[in-house]
């Protein structure tokens, strides 16, 4: 079953993800975590007072938080002090540059004039990936971005990682690609529109496997 989460599973959520992202290649060598940790800090923080902001979960048997994901109203900017709170702890992880990419991504208008929900954060604890969590997450998500009117939902992956062909099967696709030192980031597009999303209808009515369909009904 998937739960919205408020902030008493805050930290569980932020431990999840900082598990979650502690390999990714956007983020400096970091086994234990700790900047991936912070990461989601940043952001749960910094986007907090969104429109739609909703952290979503998803637990295994044993009830421990296996995955979870951060949306928001991709209109939305922090201001003021949250921006400064949130650029200060951006360059903290990842280092002025790709900082100053991130703050530019954030703040370009997108191309096509629409709602649009943005999906922040989505991590899978690594003993749980490939068990088809990660997909019944972002198919709720384009169900409530649906439910609440927006027209798309976006994201921002890096290239040549797994969640990138998992995002395009999902039917999302590029929007832009940035040139960053690492690899390239992309941004991705799912549109929500019944004509847009038509080619979508065979992937959509793929189902998960049975004992991942036991865990969420
Ligand atoms: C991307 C991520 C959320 C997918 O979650 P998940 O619960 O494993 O997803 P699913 O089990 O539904 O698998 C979705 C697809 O991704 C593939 N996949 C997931 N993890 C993978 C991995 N580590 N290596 C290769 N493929 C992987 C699955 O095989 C599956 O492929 P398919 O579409 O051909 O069936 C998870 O791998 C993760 O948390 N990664 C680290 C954080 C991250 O990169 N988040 C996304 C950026 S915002």
């Amino acid at each position: 079953m998937i739960e919205t989460l408020d902030n008493t599973n805050r930290s569980e959520a932020v431990d999840l993800i900082g598990e979650a992202f502690r390999a990714h290649p956007f983020l400096p060598p970091d086994p234990s975590g700790s900047k991936a940790k912070l990461l989601a800090k940043a952001i749960l923080d910094g986007f907090a007072a969104a429109p739609d902001a909703q952290l979503f979960g998803i637990r295994g048997e044993d009830t421990r938080l296996d995955c979870a994901a951060f949306v928001y109203n991709a209109a939305h900017e922090p201001r003021g002090l949250t921006l400064a709170l949130f650029l200060v702890r951006m360059i903290r992880i990842a280092g002025w540059r790709m900082s100053r990419t991130f703050a530019q991504v954030l703040s370009e208008e997108p191309e096509v004039k629409e709602q649009r929900l943005e999906l922040m954060l989505l991590g899978t604890r690594s003993s749980s990936q490939k068990l088809g969590l990660g997909r019944i997450m972002i198919r709720h998500i384009l169900g409530f971005a649906k439910s609440r009117g927006y027209q798309s939902v976006v994201l921002g992956v890096a290239k040549e990682t797994p969640a990138f062909g998992f995002y395009q099967r999902e039917g999302f696709v590029v929007e832009k690609e940035i040139a960053l030192p690492i690899m390239p980031l992309c941004l991705l597009r799912r549109p929500l529109a019944e004509q847009e999303t038509r080619d979508q209808s065979a992937t959509d009515i793929e189902k998960p496997p049975k004992h991942v369909q036991d865990i969420v009904e």
